[in-house]
């Protein structure tokens, strides 16, 4: 029998509980990674325990708001309860974020923290509390995901599409930095794709999105997209590194 691609690989998939977490956590286990997911919300444990339900390979759930400084330690305990203390980690999808949307006139203080400290504190401090558990052979893999509005200007979306153009920094200085063993650091921008989130976003926009969609004027499949991550996960993206890839459909062409 011929060994999957992803075969003792561990995963953490942040934000799994639905959406494109979710499918990206289906997708790589399906290629046989061993996956931990992180959710934040009570009412989404039906829906984490549903998800491990279907996916095949080893799994293991850990509630956190990666919104607080304390993250990292609480994902870092959930791998040691897991696998334990000498565990590594070989793939890090940086997926849980959240939007506000709201025009520049009313912005708080508050906002900005809701908005920049999950988007981006959030992977640097995940990202950066893993770093000694990644494996030391190499060959790592980070893969952010971020969001077309990183190069786009949406009305009243200023906080979340800055914070994704942050995330895009952050992506190519660790592809610099990390790159010495074989690790990759990618992005991945989708276009819109029918979750909770999208619901938040103003019906003009996404018509708008849509119109301009080279490849059947619709929104994404949250499968399109995660096929895309599993192959940035995998050994045959081993020679693109700092890159962002557009999962658009064509709408936004880098
Ligand atoms: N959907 C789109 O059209 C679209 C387009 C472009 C980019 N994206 C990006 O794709 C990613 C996933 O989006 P989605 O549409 O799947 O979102 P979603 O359906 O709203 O799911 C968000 C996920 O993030 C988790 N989360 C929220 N706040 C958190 C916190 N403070 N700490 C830890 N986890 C938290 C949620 O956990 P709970 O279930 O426990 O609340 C949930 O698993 C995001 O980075 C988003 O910016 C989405």
């Amino acid at each position: 029998m011929t060994s999957l691609p992803l075969q003792n690989k561990v995963a953490v998939v942040t934000g799994a509980s639905r959406g494109l977490g979710a499918g990206m956590a289906l997708e790589l286990a399906s290629r046989g990674a061993s996956i931990l997911l992180t959710y934040t919300s009570p009412t989404s444990l039906p829906l984490v325990d549903a998800l491990r339900s279907r996916i095949r390979t080893p799994s293991h759930a850990v509630r956190v708001d990666l919104s607080t400084p304390s993250a990292a330690a609480t994902v870092l305990s959930a791998l040691d309860a897991w696998l334990g203390p000498d565990s590594h980690v070989h793939i890090l999808v940086n997926n849980a974020a959240v939007e506000v949307v709201k025009p520049l006139g009313t912005i708080t203080i508050s906002d900005y923290e809701t908005v920049f400290d999950l988007n981006v504190r959030g992977p640097l401090l995940l990202t950066q509390g893993l770093l000694p558990r990644f494996d030391p052979a190499g060959k790592n893999r980070i893969i952010n995901i971020g969001s077309v509005g990183a190069r786009c200007g949406f009305a009243q979306l200023g906080l979340y599409c800055s914070s994704k153009a942050a995330l895009e920094g952050l992506t190519r200085c660790w592809a610099a930095e990390l790159g010495r063993d074989g690790t990759t650091v990618n992005q991945v921008n989708p276009g819109p794709v029918q979750t909770a989130m999208l619901e938040n976003i103003p019906r003009e926009i996404v018509d708008g999105q849509k119109a301009r969609t080279p490849v059947g004027n619709r929104v994404g499949t949250v499968e399109e997209v995660a096929r895309i991550v599993a192959w940035l996960a995998g050994e045959e993206s081993s020679w693109v590194s700092g890159q962002v890839v557009s999962a658009s459909g064509g709408l936004e062409m880098y």
